[in-house]
């Protein structure tokens, strides 16, 4: 540890909101502001379920409030800290009128899927920055998302390791991008043998080679959905046709995504697999601050190989590129639908291979808005989750 002193005291002290503090996203940012205790304040801590976490995550990091947006849990969470100053809330509504907060200067939107877009919503209402780990709300609500952080003057900044390498590569760049290069693990079934899918078991989605992460992401990356909402997620934070973001599957996530100009030259941000660098960047930016990640060791790296995606294997990639395209409410219903999917494949519900099955029939049903409203995107998210459950009920 000492080896890798922190120098942070170069930056003004910011003050942080997580939302979805209990999650991987969450815990990551906590452990960054651990090492960066000068540079960084806490001011709100959220969770859902996790009441012990949240309560051991307040007493070490002492915000000024704590979300448990599972009002059942609200007595204890009360209980626990009854001897502190800090404030205790329950509810989803007071975690996005929390993170709205005057002193709060970031917000890191680190909840899983839907329930995310409510909460991060109010924060870019109050003209807050965005620290967006949360694709699902890019996803959902894309075309609503960009004109709030115009309008309220709230900057997005990427987490996702691909989003934030993409931002780190243009930063000076004034010349157009000619294409995104997404990297893409390709997840744990890479080499698995289409013939093999039918046996995929949740231990093995969950077993992911890399990366750390929450069950759903973890699942989506095995199916490569992760891959086809951040697809959509990079169409709308850098502004550009899907046409122009490829994926390429890359095993050893050491490039974490690249950017190809108009010259031909392409740059690429390169690391150790840890999330903790974009989110410190989201965190620091436009500084850089140290950070005890592992370093990489060229000459030891055996290999860096590439692949063009497998879509046979992977339909979810291709589902995600048709929504964007269709556009609309699109991307929104394959959101919804794959949460619901997910958790079935995960309760044993349904197999591995039913996923895009239920996402694809989910679609087919939904009601098309080409210009969704923000009650449009709610209803969308309902109405997808609720067909997706009954494909599922008769599955
Ligand atoms: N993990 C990664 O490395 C990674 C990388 C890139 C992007 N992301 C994205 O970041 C987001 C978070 O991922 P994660 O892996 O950190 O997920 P996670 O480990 O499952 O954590 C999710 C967090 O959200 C909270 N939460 C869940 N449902 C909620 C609800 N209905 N209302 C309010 N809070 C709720 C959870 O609370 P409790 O735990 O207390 O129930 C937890 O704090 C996802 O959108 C994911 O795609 C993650």
């Amino acid at each position: 540890m000492e080896k890798w002193k922190m120098k942070s005291n170069s930056l003004n002290k910011r003050h942080i909101a997580i939302l979805g503090s209990t999650g991987s996203i969450g815990k990551q940012t906590l452990d960054v502001i651990s090492y960066h205790r000068d540079a960084f304040e806490v001011e709100l801590l959220t969770a859902n379920n996790n009441a012990d976490l949240l309560i051991e995550q307040a007493l070490k990091f002492t915000p000024n409030s704590v979300v448990i947006c599972n009002t059942e849990l609200y007595e204890k969470v009360k209980n626990a800290l009854a001897h502190t100053d800090i404030k205790v809330f329950a509810g989803v509504e007071s975690a996005g009128e929390l993170a709205g907060a005057e002193d709060v200067q970031i917000v890191v939107a680190a909840m899983v899927g839907f329930s995310g877009l409510k909460p991060t919503i109010a924060a870019m209402k109050r003209g807050k920055i965005i620290a967006l780990a949360n694709k699902e709300t890019l996803v959902a609500a894309g075309s609503i998302i960009s004109s709030l952080s115009q309008q309220y003057n709230a900057p997005i900044i990427p987490v996702d390791s691909e989003h934030s390498a993409i931002f780190q590569c243009l930063q000076g760049e004034r010349t157009r991008i000619e294409k995104i290069i997404l990297t893409a693990s390709g997840g744990p079934f890479r080499n698995w043998d289409i013939s093999d899918f039918e046996k995929i078991t949740p231990k093995n989605a969950l077993a992911h080679p890399n990366w750390d992460m929450g069950a759903k992401v973890t699942i989506d990356s095995a199916t490569m959905m992760n891959k086809g909402l951040e697809v959509i997620e990079a169409a709308w934070l850098f502004n550009l046709p899907v046409d122009q973001i490829e994926v390429i599957v890359h095993p050893q996530s050491v490039v974490h995504s690249m950017v190809q100009f108009t010259d031909g030259s392409l740059k690429a941000q390169l690391g150790y697999p840890d999330m903790r660098v974009p989110i410190q960047f989201a965190l620091s930016y436009p500084d850089r601050i140290e950070l005890n990640t592992q370093r990489l060791d060229f000459v030891q790296l055996k290999e860096l190989t590439f692949f063009a995606p497998d879509m046979k294997k992977f339909p979810c990639l291709r589902i995600a590129y048709d929504a964007f395209r269709k556009g609309g409410n699109a991307p929104c219903a394959i959101s919804g639908a794959n949460e619901i999917a997910v958790n079935a494949f995960l309760n044993g519900k349904i197999k591995f291979i039913q996923i895009p099955q239920v996402i694809e029939n989910t679609i087919q049903k939904c009601t098309f808005v080409s210009a969704p409203t923000l009650d449009d995107i709610f209803e969308t998210n309902s109405q997808a989750q609720r067909i997706a459950a009954e494909i599922v009920g008769a599955m």
